[in-house]
Formats: structure tokens, C-alpha cells, sequence
């Protein structure tokens, strides 16, 4: 089962901003939804895609589940929950957006529930979010690598993640770099617009470019249509090896999502 390379980032969207990038987003193409739980906007999504009348098979949604219901009684009730608010029947993907704070709930026992709603026919695919190289190690030593789709985690120029990313790829386990243009971060740098103003590329492009090109999946979040419709747009194979060495030595392990319950990173 292959991602959707480019997917809509929802994370902070709600009410107006969300419904305009949704609107935006179908327009231009999107079909990969990107929400979790904790973003408290599964609900409004549901709605709108209902409203939307988009084939629900030619929609891939991925949702996570927070940390509060990781456990054997919590994640087959929360998972209902949040299909009940995305009005569908299943997910394509859904993920533990953050490894048990503290493994209050042991690995095993959420994969094992995890594994039990994919063969309830709940979520096509489950995978982790924000795992370690050695989480997602236990992880596949649990349940087998062929049951993990993906490992959601930071990735831009500025926190480039190699370790984990290269287990991932050594594993077959699909990498979906989150806020991949470092929440926007990335269109001040100068060397990104040296990269950008010799292909004729914006800065986005060529983080999302760099991203692609890697063979990773990317899920940019935006308001702005013009923004969207280059997002989903972005060409690969442009780069060059110039282009490739300055990107490299802007590895700054600069990251942005790193909530006190996060785990001992690589
Ligand atoms: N698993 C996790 O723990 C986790 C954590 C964080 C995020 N995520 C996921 O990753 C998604 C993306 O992360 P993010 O939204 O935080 O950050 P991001 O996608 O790196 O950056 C979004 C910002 O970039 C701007 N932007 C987007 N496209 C642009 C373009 N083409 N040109 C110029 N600016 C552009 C947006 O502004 P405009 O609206 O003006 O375009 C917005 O301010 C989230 O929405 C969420 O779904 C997952």
C-alpha cells in the first residue's frame, strides 16, 4: 500500500482557515488528508467532505491517536469516535501520533489493539508517528515490519532526521516528513532562495523537492490556494548535486515539535 506522495497538513486548522484550505486543497487535486485526534478537527472534516461528495475511495485519510488512548480499553472506542466524527466507515492509515509519555501503555499492548481495528476493517493501515530508531526497532520486532506503513516525523533542512529515516528506508517503512517546510521557515533562507532562484522554483518547492526526491511523502499544510496548488505540484528530479550539498549543511537540528513528553530523540 503506497501513500499518497503529497498529503494536506491539518494541524492548527480550524473553522475558516480549515474550511478554505479544504475547499482550496480538493480543488487543486489534494485527496491525502492529514488530521489526529488531538487537532480537534475531525469533526469539521467529516462535515466538509461529506459536503464535498468527493468518492469516498478516492480519498486518503490518515488519522492519530493521542496519547490518552493508547491503551486496550481506550483505542478501538477512540478510533469509533473519530470515524464517527469523520463520517466514514474506515481510515486509510492510522497512527500513534507519539510514543506512550513515560510507556505508561506498553508498545504491545496499543499495536496489538492497533492490529485489531485494521482486522476490524476500522483503518486499511496503521503506522507510528514521532518513533526513534530503536521504538520503531521494537516496534517491527512486536508486530513485523509488513504491518507498519509509515513513521510520521519531522523533516526539513533544518532537522534532516537522517538516522531514523534511513532505518525506515532500510526496513521498507515509508517516511512521511511532517512539517516539511519547517512551518514556513524555510522561505527565509538564503541559501534555499539561492537553490530556488537558479531553478526557477520557490523556496517551498525546493524543500518539498529535496523531501520528494528522497522518495519521502510530504504533508505541507496552507490557506493560500497559490500555496496549495505549487504544493501538490512539486516537480522531482530537479535538484542537483550543488543543490544536494547545500541543503546538507543546513542540518541544524532545529526541531519544532518537541513536546516535554517527547521521547530520547537520535
Ligand atoms: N505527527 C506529528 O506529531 C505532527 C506534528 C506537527 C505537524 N504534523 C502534520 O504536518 C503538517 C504540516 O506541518 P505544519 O503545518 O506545522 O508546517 P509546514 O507545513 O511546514 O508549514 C506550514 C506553513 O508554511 C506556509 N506555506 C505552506 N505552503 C507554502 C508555500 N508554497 N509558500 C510559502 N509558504 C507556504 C503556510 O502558510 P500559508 O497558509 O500562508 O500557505 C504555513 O504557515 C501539519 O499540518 C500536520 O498535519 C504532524
Amino acid at each position: 500500500m503506497k501513500i499518497p506522495r503529497v498529503g494536506l497538513g491539518t494541524f492548527r486548522l480550524k473553522g475558516r482557515d480549515l474550511n478554505i484550505s479544504l475547499k482550496s486543497a480538493l480543488k487543486v487535486g489534494f485527496r491525502h488528508i492529514d488530521t489526529a485526534q488531538i487537532y480537534d478537527n475531525e469533526g469539521e472534516i467529516g462535515k466538509f467532505l461529506k459536503q464535498a461528495q468527493i468518492p469516498r475511495q478516492d480519498l486518503f485519510l490518515t488519522t492519530k491517536v493521542w496519547t490518552n488512548h493508547l491503551s486496550k480499553e481506550d483505542l478501538i472506542p477512540s478510533l469509533q469516535e473519530s470515524l464517527e466524527r469523520l463520517q466514514t466507515s474506515y481510515v486509510d492509515l492510522t497512527l500513534i501520533h507519539w510514543p506512550s509519555p513515560k510507556n505508561q501503555v506498553p508498545l504491545k499492548e496499543t499495536l496489538t489493539e492497533l492490529l485489531r481495528a485494521k482486522n476490524k476493517g476500522m483503518t486499511k493501515a496503521i503506522g507510528v508517528s514521532n518513533f526513534t530508531t530503536e521504538q520503531l526497532r521494537e516496534a517491527v520486532d512486536l508486530i513485523g515490519k509488513e504491518h507498519i506503513l509509515t513513521n510520521q516525523i519531522e523533516i526539513h533542512p533544518f532537522l534532516q532526521n537522517r538516522k531514523v529515516s534511513r532505518l525506515c528506508q532500510e526496513l521498507g517503512i515509508q517516511v512521511t516528513a511532517y512539517m516539511p517546510l519547517a512551518y514556513g521557515e524555510v522561505i527565509q533562507s538564503k541559501e534555499i532562495s539561492y537553490i530556488a532562484k537558479k531553478h526557477k522554483l520557490t523556496n517551498a518547492e525546493v524543500s518539498l523537492s529535496w523531501l520528494l526526491d528522497q522518495g519521502f511523502v510530504v504533508i505541507p499544510s496552507s490557506t493560500n490556494e497559490d500555496h496549495l496548488r505549487s504544493n501538490f505540484n512539486t516537480g522531482v528530479g530537479i535538484l542537483d548535486e550543488e543543490d544536494q550539498k547545500i541543503i546538507s549543511e543546513l542540518e541544524k537540528n532545529y526541531r519544532i515539535a518537541n513536546p516535554d513528553f517527547s521521547p530520547q530523540w537520535d
